[in-house]
């Protein structure tokens, strides 16, 4: 285990400590650009907005460029962000009382450890719900005040009303897809600005693609193609298939192929054409990135996407 002061150290140095020094790289042509105007409307007017997508589609890189543009803007960093199960209370929102220090002095506001959304209220900071969906009604209630009066109660210590720059935003996968509850009636009539993302237009996922590469991995257009091409068959198949790949799919699939070249060029392997390499690595790639439907095997699903866009 990490000693202690090492571990202080090292977390001191990894810190994030200012999410307007982050370096993002984002692309923001077609959807996302589009997206993230609708976000600045949203801000602009007071409204909350959604994203909503399925997972993998650059919500998150959204939220999280956004932010930084608002903290760079209003010169305040405060940023929190959590993503939220079934698990989650509404403790891990509001913070909750030291218990040691409660047992001493009582439920006094030293003992209190406030939490995320409690500190972006308190900040004007910028707060995001990632995967809202996914927590229960009893979690999602938590939001209702914060989203219509801009206060929230803290047991024994009072009501807060939140700063006037506090801004709120949430991620969701659409409902229909398994594995995620509803978002309750109450809560969906207070976010008032619903922005859908999708799997990108193929030039936009290309250059999405391009600058998550890192760059001593160089692939050829071509090759770029064929990964595409891969990725795009998957979304086709919606009779096999109940999730396509992603995103990130393509984006690995593209560093494992760089990684073989880059391989070559030291001369520590021999050299390959696309097809030979690609139809391994996606097969690797696409065995978790897939879902198939009930019943269906995904490598088979796989074995006849690599034929159909590979060949053979
Ligand atoms: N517009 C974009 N520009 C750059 N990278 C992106 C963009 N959209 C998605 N990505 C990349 O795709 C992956 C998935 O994005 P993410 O925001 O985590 O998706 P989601 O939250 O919708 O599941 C990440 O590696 C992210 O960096
Ligand atoms: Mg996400």
């Amino acid at each position: 285990m990490i000693n202690k002061q090492n571990f202080e150290e090292l977390f001191n140095r990894h810190l994030i400590k200012d999410i307007s020094q982050e370096e993002i790289e984002i692309v923001l042509s077609g959807q996302y650009g589009k997206a993230l105007e609708l976000l600045r409307d949203a801000e602009a007017t007071g409204l909350f907005p959604a994203l909503v997508g399925p997972p993998g589609v650059g919500k998150t890189i959204l939220c999280r460029y956004f932010a930084s543009l608002r903290a760079k803007e209003k010169k305040n960093q405060s940023f929190y962000w959590i993503t939220l199960d079934e698990s989650i209370k509404p403790t891990h929102f509001l913070g909750s009382f030291d218990p040691a220090i409660t047992l001493k002095k009582g439920f006094v506001i030293e003992a209190f450890h406030p939490g995320p959304l409690l500190s972006a209220m308190l900040e004007g900071g910028t707060f995001l719900a990632n995967e809202i969906n996914r927590a229960t009604e009893y979690s999602q209630n938590t939001l209702l005040e914060p989203l219509e009066e801009a206060s929230i109660a803290i047991p024994h210590l009072g009501r807060i009303k939140a700063d006037n720059n506090f801004f709120f935003i949430c991620a969701m996968n659409p409902e229909e897809l398994s594995g995620t509850h509803r978002l309750s009636e109450a809560l969906k009539d207070r976010i008032k600005v619903w922005i859908k993302l999708d799997y990108p237009q193929k030039a936009t996922e290309l250059d999405i693609i391009r600058i998550n590469l890192p760059e001593h991995f160089v692939i050829e257009e071509s090759e770029l193609e064929l990964i595409y091409s891969i990725i795009e068959e998957t979304r086709k198949n919606k009779i096999d298939i109940e999730i396509p790949a992603s995103i990130r799919a393509g984006i690995a699939m593209a560093k494992l192929l760089g990684r073989q070249r880059a391989l070559e060029k030291e001369k520590k392997i021999s050299e390959k054409d696309s097809y030979f390499y690609l139809s391994d690595i996606a097969k690797h790639v696409l065995l978790g990135s897939l879902k198939p439907k009930p019943g269906m095997k995904v490598e088979d699903i796989v074995e006849s996407i690599i034929a159909r866009t590979l060949g053979g």
